[in-house]
This record gives C-alpha cells, sequence and structure tokens, in this order.
C-alpha cells in the first residue's frame, strides 16, 4: 500500500530482530506500539478494574473507529468493533430476520466459519444457500451470479474478498454493482484484504464488511470490527446499528423490529435467531478441526455439502 515507512515499519516489530519472518499476515507478529499499548492496559486493569481502566481510553476507543473509517473510505459512525472478524460477520448475519425459504448466495470460497453459520441457517431456520460457481480462474462468476440474482427470494450475497490460501481475489466491486442493481444486500469478508489492498466501501458497494485486526492491520488477536452501511436496514428489514463507545457487537436486538423487505413484502417475517443460537455449535464435531478443508479443494460449502448452483436446494 502507498505512504507505508517500511524502514520504520521493520524498526517497530520485534520479531524482525532475530528471525526472517515468512508469515503471510495470517496472524501478524505485534509491533511495538500495540505490544505497548496492549500491556499498558493490562497493568491500568490490573491497577484500577477493568470498567475504569475501559473508561479511561474511551477516547482511544472511538479514534480506532475512527482511523478504521478512515482506512475503508467510511463514516465512523458506520463501524463498530468486534471481537474478531467471525464475531463482526455472526453478528451482521444473525441481525437479519431470516424467513423460511429466504436464499443466500455465496461463493465457493466462502471462509469455513460464515458457512458453518449458513449451514445453520439452513438447518434451523430453512434459509437455503446456493453457491454460485467459479470462473476458469477461480473469481466468483459474475454472469451465474446475475443469473443467481434472478430469483427473488434471495436477501444476501455473501463473498470473501481474498480467501484465506490461494491469494484469490474475488472481483467484489464487480459484484457489489450486480447486487446494488438487483436491489439485494451485499456482506464483504474483507478479513484477508482490509490493510493488505485498498479497500474502500464506496468503490466496492458492499452493504456490510468484516475484517480482523489480527492479520494485516498487526493488531492483537481477539479484535476485528463490523461495517453497516446505513441503508442496509431497508434490504434486509432489519435495524443495524453500530454503537458507540466500541461495544464489540454493532447491532441492536433483532426480531422485534423486523419489517418485511420491499422484495417481498408479502411474505411475513419470522423472529430473527437469537444471538445465542451460534453458541451449540461450539460443541459440534467438526466445528474446532474445521480450520482446513479435509477434501483439499479450498471449498468450505462444497465440504459441508452446501448446494452449487448446478443443485440449488
Ligand atoms: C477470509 C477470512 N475470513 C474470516 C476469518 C476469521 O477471522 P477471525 O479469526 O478474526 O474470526 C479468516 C481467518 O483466517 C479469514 O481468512
Amino acid at each position: 500500500m502507498n505512504g507505508i515507512d517500511v524502514a520504520r515499519v521493520r524498526a517497530d516489530t520485534p520479531s524482525l530482530a532475530d528471525r526472517v519472518f515468512l508469515n503471510h499476515a495470517g496472524s501478524s507478529p505485534n509491533p511495538t506500539p500495540v505490544l505497548d499499548a496492549v500491556i499498558g492496559h493490562l497493568r491500568d486493569e490490573a491497577r484500577l478494574g477493568g470498567y475504569e481502566a475501559a473508561r479511561n481510553r474511551a477516547d482511544d476507543l472511538a479514534d480506532v473507529r475512527r482511523s478504521i473509517a478512515t482506512l475503508i473510505g467510511a463514516g465512523p459512525d458506520t463501524i463498530a468493533l468486534a471481537t474478531s472478524a467471525t464475531d463482526a460477520w455472526e453478528t451482521a448475519f444473525w441481525s437479519i430476520p431470516w424467513r423460511r425459504g429466504d436464499v443466500v448466495l455465496t461463493c465457493r470460497s466462502e471462509y469455513v466459519t460464515n458457512a458453518v453459520n449458513l449451514l445453520v441457517a439452513r438447518d434451523r431456520f430453512g434459509v437455503r444457500t446456493s453457491v454460485v460457481d467459479d470462473d476458469e480462474h477461480g473469481q466468483i462468476d459474475l454472469t451465474d451470479l446475475e443469473r443467481h440474482l434472478e430469483d427473488p427470494a434471495v436477501r444476501l450475497v455473501t463473498l470473501c474478498h481474498v480467501p484465506t490460501h490461494g491469494g484469490l481475489v474475488n472481483p467484489a466491486a464487480e459484484v457489489g454493482r450486480r447486487c446494488r442493481d438487483a436491489g439485494v444486500a451485499f456482506l464483504l469478508d474483507a478479513c484477508q484484504s482490509v490493510g493488505q489492498l485498498p479497500v474502500d466501501v464506496e468503490s466496492l458497494g458492499c452493504h456490510l464488511l468484516t475484517a480482523t485486526g489480527r492479520k494485516y492491520l498487526r493488531a492483537p488477536r481477539g479484535t476485528g470490527f463490523l461495517y453497516v452501511r446505513p441503508e442496509v436496514n431497508d434490504l434486509i428489514g432489519a435495524e443495524l446499528t453500530p454503537l458507540g463507545s466500541g461495544v464489540p457487537h454493532g447491532t441492536r436486538p433483532t426480531g422485534t423490529r423486523s419489517r418485511p423487505t420491499h422484495r417481498d413484502s408479502s411474505r411475513s417475517s419470522g423472529a430473527a435467531p437469537p444471538r445465542w443460537v451460534w453458541e451449540p455449535l461450539s460443541t459440534m464435531p467438526w466445528s474446532s478441526a474445521s480450520r482446513r478443508s479435509p477434501n483439499g479443494s479450498g471449498s468450505w460449502p462444497g465440504t459441508f455439502g452446501l448446494p452449487s448452483s448446478a443443485s440449488t436446494a
């Protein structure tokens, strides 16, 4: 990215003192300013207690939201802090008041925990997922996407911008344009692109964007964020509102405020699944072991048997 003083960044990275670091930023070594801030805050917590220490850093947390907003070309009131990218993604996804028969479109390179949530939505709430085909380069096939978007039951498109393995970059702006034209909400997992590539929410056209802190942003683990474009509420029939003061979950409780979307106002809206619905998943046999695709294909939707465009369910 432009404007990075590489010599200074290297000087701020203690792990470079005694090793060549070939980590692709799957989880970055923390630079000195991050280390100092985290250790300093732990000392404050030990001295003052957690609430007082947090109160003392409220302005800094607001600055974090502002700097994230600047980085991705958004307004500060559109950013909620989260405890991970997965947390941010789930917050956005489960804020949608899903109705039986709704359809989510996803890509073959969907991230594993996102795919697991699609399974839960299918099994518990009758939300169908269709996996859009890849083109010959492995990117999402835009023609197949257009075909799927003709289905009025499509409520959300989720795309992984830069999937975990392999260096693929999906054409997110092209997907965003098609979602806008179709009036469908677009949730972009930008976990591996924010900090690595220029990411601008206006040109990408996404309504929701999630990312982690621990990769290219070089923040500690246990950090992430959710961007919410205010207009998304009209598309999904919910009220997603990033809260101020760095509260990790950027949504109001759902289920009580759901209303039909303009795409199908004839269907009644069901109650939205509450957040706790996710927790039983941690007890499922494949949830902890599911970091790597067992079939080597890199397609988590395929591994879990979510249908491709050839056989939509
Ligand atoms: C594309 C993608 N999305 C989401 C995640 C999850 O990030 P987190 O651990 O912050 O939930 C990862 C982590 O590897 C990822 O590569």
